[in-house]
């Protein structure tokens, strides 16, 4: 549960007849903490496109979340990274790009609404984005409340330019800024784990980076979600850690290197926002994408964060405890040829007999007594859900 919008609600009572305001805001805190019970899905346009983005791109792309099954499996958020804005108008509201969206952002919500899915936006929190467009410093109400009145559902807020800024403090603001607008805006913190955002990221938004950028590489990808091991004790529904988007799908790693990224995402109950061209989408980028059984280990309404429970050199084993008490694990081997590994049941507590599932082959491998051993390909993984 997060604290601070908890003891928002609980405070209500004493000023029920008075404060209008007060309980407006009370009741967009109260759904907001309905938010992300599960971890978010969805698609955002940073790592394909960077800031080459427009009306038309979030169009074709809000049609093809819908026509090549990923709103189906699960990917509801269409999130518009830096650089759609360029200005503030005399009275401060923040200005789209009339270039690149000369419908404005109302008009692109409604269209991706009609689809059946949510908008996202970016921001920062302070002077300017990355990408130096205007950022929210001091402007934190005015851009929360014309959010809501686009009918945005999802803010992520970045953290460049905001020298002399103290994330906790400014990042409180842009939470009571957006529980006073009103709306249910799913609030993603970016400020890439400086003064480590899990220790009060719960309390303040509903998913917070833990690292700077993710790239196309598995060595880079590898280092951010190897190293999550130990933040699991902070997340939880409504509030998540987040090693970054995902890059599945942009070509610079191996079939294994991905479905290394996406197993580990999801026994790290990590966001899933898909950073491909998802209007073209050759057919293992879907496998991979749109395992379902894979995203249901993400998914799993537990909402526990898996850990590391094992190392050997190069090799890792990794569980996430599901709430029908079954266990997904991933045997991952970061070492450069395949290896064998072994699973023993002991170190998931169990004495068997246990059954095995495949999640990659949508296989059982039937009852195995004490231990079960099988190669891994290099960079690879194997992932299982172990019950009994
Ligand atoms: C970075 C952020 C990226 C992307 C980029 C846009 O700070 O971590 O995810 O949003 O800014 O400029």
């Amino acid at each position: 549960m997060n604290i601070s919008r908890w003891v928002v609600i609980t405070a209500l009572p004493a000023c029920l007849a008075l404060c209008s305001t007060a309980s407006a805001q009370t009741a967009a805190a109260h759904s907001a903490t309905q938010l992300a019970q599960t971890p978010p899905m969805g698609w955002n346009s940073w790592n394909n496109f960077g800031c080459n983005v427009s009306e038309q791109l979030i169009r074709e792309t809000a049609d093809a979340m819908v026509s090549s099954g990923m709103l189906a499996a699960g990917y509801h958020y269409v999130n518009i990274d830096d650089c759609w804005q360029v200005s503030r108008a005399a009275d401060g509201t923040i200005v789209a790009d009339p270039a690149r969206f000369p419908s404005g952002i109302k008009a692109l919500a409604d269209y991706v609404h009609s689809k059946g899915l949510k908008l996202g936006v970016y921001t920062d929190a302070g002077r300017f984005t990355c990408e130096k467009r205007p950022g929210s410093l001091d402007h934190e109400l005015q851009d929360a409340k014309t959010y809501a009145a686009w009918g945005v559902d999802y803010v992520k807020v970045d953290w460049c330019h905001s020298e002399g800024l103290d994330p906790e403090v400014q990042y409180a603001k842009f939470r009571d800024a957006l529980a006073q607008a009103g709306r249910p805006i799913v609030f993603s913190i970016c400020n890439w784990g400086v003064k480590a955002p899990w220790k009060w990221g719960p309390a303040t938004g509903n998913l917070w980076r833990t690292t700077g950028d993710i790239s196309d590489h598995y060595d880079r990808m590898s280092v951010i979600g190897f190293s999550q091991n130990g933040l699991e004790k902070f997340a939880g529904p409504g509030h998540w850690n987040d090693p970054d988007m995902l890059e599945v799908g942009n070509g610079g790693m191996k079939p294994d290197e991905y479905r290394t990224h996406m197993a580990l995402w999801a026994l790290l109950a990590a966001p899933l926002l898909a950073g491909n061209d998802v209007r073209n989408m050759p057919p293992e980028t879907k496998d991979i994408l749109m395992n379902r059984e894979v995203i249901a280990v993400d998914q799993d309404p537990k909402g526990v964060q898996g850990h590391r429970i094992w190392e050997e050199g190069p090799l890792e084993i990794w569980v996430k405890p599901l709430a029908d008490r079954s266990q997904a694990v991933g045997l991952f081997n970061r070492g450069e040829s395949v290896l064998n590994m072994t699973l023993n049941l002991k170190a998931l507590g169990l004495t068997g007999p246990a059954k095995l599932r495949d999640l990659w082959q949508h296989q059982d491998l039937g009852p195995v007594e004490d231990s079960y051993t099988s190669e891994v390909p290099k960079h690879g993984v194997m992932m299982l859900r172990v019950s009994q």
